[in-house]
């Protein structure tokens, strides 16, 4: 079908700079590079922009307890963000940082228009101050007893216990997550953006071009009343001053959604495109921003208030998604399933997940599974099982009987249609267009299964064996290899790998998915090599079980819990009796050899003498200690601790150490004592 070519601008929520990418962020980041890559393969000129979010009070925090500044933690994650996205094939036309001149200037130029227009408001506001940082204190950076449970250590703004929600003032006993000192009330004047400026014009635009189940939580929204938003923020503050004003920052959350418009300008100065065009009221550029369900607010409500407050385009619609859940639970550190994307893919292979989520994915905002049967169970079934399957079913033959050239003509031209017409080719096309991604896998896997059914009924095993059927042999195998052709090109939005390397097999220019119509006949094509091989079962545990040994941590709760006391983090366990305790074997260690471990970052490998016997243990301790620093050292160790199989061998104990995160210490005995001595 042919279609005028749209111009379309697209973005994914911009991920915190303060910790890893993983996988549940990578529902979006897929689900959006998926969607893009589509409608590049359908011919459109598509852009793709996202940045960092680079400023925010957990990142300043984070910076200072790692003695480094902002801008280094900022930078130093940009990278690792890259290469993550990079090897999950999320293809961003660019990926910059809110911490930018561009994003200052766009931010200015907005605020000046939202201020000249009335809609920016000041107020003098009381809020809490920690009087040992000399800070105020965000919500979630406030400690103290629930109002109406009486949980004790609860955030300033929900308590997790009982699940209401109040200001920090309420709490009983608060205190400053980041000194400990008690807070005290300090008025402050702060900015306001006036939303109610705003109601109709929101209600009629979230009708208008939202899903209805969206339009129907802010309807909710509506109903509860819209609120002035709070924009500024007092230093010591990690973002941009706000003009005119000294000591007063924009809140991360305005200058975040303008990141968006400042990642497309970098693009376009880049690239001599016209940035106005984008971003003036008129614009041609259809613009799509995909998100989480949590970041509604910001992106339904207030970003289209600042935009129209300010004379710039609305988007043409915002595309929520669910949350990510690990076999049916929260993803949980403990349990092995809060997954770095950097843990995943040191054990398993990017289009894995890419065609998982997509297999899952659908235009709703309900939360998706990913359980880690059912995904061993799909990927070798759909995509090695069914897909993979006709190419190495065919290609042998061609290769070695035909010297690699496809017969001249299709055997069967009606499967052909089926398979690659325009009546399925649109209808998986509708599919990807409206996000049905989870549809799109089922009618190409159907159609998978109705090649392997050619390729059953014909069966080139035997007829390879027959005289004077070669004819046939190379017939059948080019129709098998024309509709591997065709499910390929079905797939490469979300494969795009399997699909680069099935072009190299195949000998043909990159599939577009308006040439698929011709098919491929007397062309001479590669000799074929394995595309892709099981999910092995083993590999899934052993990044589980990788995930459990890192403690890196990742969100801004974590690091308001790192910044605390150090009970307050971690608050007692349950009492237990002495004879819970005497259970547990402690002995005096000698570390007689330490060793770096081939392959592992967080590791290091100790023999320990407890006494006449050794010991082969594995600690994650390599952040914090040279292996020749720890050699001939006296330390304490879990004896009796079940030995434990790991990726690089068995760990037959556990040594004591205090902390985490970069500041490990290890326990040692005082003076004079020996190996084997136990501890009581
Ligand atoms: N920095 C803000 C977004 C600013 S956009 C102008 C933010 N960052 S985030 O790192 O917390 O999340 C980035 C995106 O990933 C959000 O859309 C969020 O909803 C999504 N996800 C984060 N964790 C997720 C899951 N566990 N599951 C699915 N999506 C998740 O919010
Ligand atoms: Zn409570």
């Amino acid at each position: 079908m042919k279609q005028d070519t749209r111009k379309i601008l697209v973005t994914s929520a911009l991920p915190y700079a303060n910790g890893p990418i993983h996988i549940g962020h990578l529902v979006e980041y897929i689900q959006t590079d998926i969607w893009v890559r589509f409608h590049k393969l359908r011919g459109h000129e598509c852009l793709y922009v996202c940045a960092d979010d680079a400023h925010g009070t957990p990142i300043m925090l984070r910076a200072e307890k790692e003695n480094i500044t902002p801008e280094e933690l900022i930078s130093r994650t940009l990278e690792a963000h890259k290469r993550d996205f990079n090897d999950f094939h999320v293809d961003f036309d660019n990926f910059y940082t809110t911490h930018s001149d561009e994003n200052r200037e766009l931010c200015t130029y907005i605020y000046e228009k939202l201020k000249a227009q009335g809609h920016i408001n000041q107020k003098t506001i009381e809020q809490f101050y920690d009087p040992v940082k000399e800070m105020f204190l965000p919500d979630r950076f406030i400690r103290g007893e629930c109002p109406y449970c009486h949980t004790l250590d609860q955030y300033g703004d929900q308590c997790e216990s009982c699940n209401r929600t109040y200001t920090p003032t309420d709490l009983i006993n608060p205190v400053s997550a980041i000194s400990g000192s008690t807070p005290i009330r300090k008025e402050s004047v702060h900015f306001f953006f006036n939303l109610p400026d705003f109601e109709s014009m929101l209600k009629l635009w979230t009708r208008e071009n939202l899903q209805k189940e969206i339009a129907n939580k802010l309807d909710e929204w509506f109903s509860a009343g819209l609120q002035p938003w709070d924009i500024s923020r007092d230093k010591p503050y990690f973002g941009f001053e706000i003009p005119d004003e000294p000591g007063k920052y924009f809140y991360v959350w305005l200058d975040a959604p303008i990141g968006y418009f400042a990642s497309l300008k970098n693009l376009c100065e880049r690239k001599g495109l016209d940035f106005d065009a984008f971003i003036k009221l008129d614009s041609e550029y259809e613009m799509y921003h995909f998100i989480g369900k949590d970041i509604m607010y910001f992106h339904a409500l207030f970003w289209p208030a600042m935009l129209e407050g300010s004379g710039l385009r609305k988007p043409n619609n915002v595309f929520v998604h669910g949350f990510l859940t690990v076999n049916g639970q929260k993803m949980s550190k403990s349990r092995g399933t809060f997954i770095n994307a950097r843990t995943y893919l040191d054990f398993l292979g990017p289009e894995y997940l890419r065609y998982y989520f997509a297999a899952k994915l659908d235009q709703y905002v309900d939360d998706i599974d990913l359980n880690f049967e059912d995904f061993i169970f799909r990927i070798n079934s759909d995509l090695v099982g069914k897909v993979i399957n006709i190419a190495s079913r065919c290609a042998g033959f061609i290769n070695k009987r035909f010297d690699g050239k496809l017969a001249s003509d299709l055997a069967d031209p009606g499967l052909y249609e089926k398979i690659g017409g325009e009546v399925i080719s649109e209808k998986i096309a509708k599919l990807y267009e409206s996000r049905e991604y989870s549809k799109a896998m089922r009618e190409i896997m159907l159609l998978a299964d109705e090649v392997n059914q050619y390729i059953d009924i014909h069966k080139p095993w035997v007829i390879a064996k027959q005289d004077g059927k070669d004819k046939e042999l190379q017939e059948i195998c080019t129709m098998g290899l024309n509709c591997y052709r065709l499910l390929v090109t079905y797939l490469k939005p979300v494969l795009p790998a399997l699909a680069s390397d099935s072009e190299a097999f195949l000998n043909i220019e990159p599939l577009q998915w308006n040439d698929i119509s011709k098919p491929l006949l007397s062309h001479q094509i590669n000799k074929f090599k394995p595309l892709m091989t099981r999910v092995e079962k083993e590999k899934v545990e052993a990044m589980i079980q990788a995930s459990k040994e890192s403690l890196q941590s990742t969100t801004s709760e974590e690091i308001s819990n790192q910044v605390s006391g150090h009970l307050n983090d971690t608050p007692l366990a349950d009492e237990i009796s002495i004879d819970d305790f005497s259970k547990i074997d402690l002995r005096v260690a000698k570390i007689i050899a330490a060793e770096h471990v081939e392959g592992a970052d967080k590791l290091l490998q100790l023999t320990l003498d407890i006494g006449g016997e050794t010991r082969n243990v594995f600690a994650g301790i390599k952040a914090d200690y040279n292996p020749e620093e720890l050699t001939g050292k006296l330390t304490v160790m879990v004896a009796n601790l079940a030995p434990r199989k790991m990726r690089f061998g068995i760990s037959e104990g556990m040594v004591l150490a205090a902390g985490g995160n970069g500041n490990i210490y290890i326990l040692s005995p005082d003076d004079g004592a020996e190996p084997g001595m136990r501890i009581k």
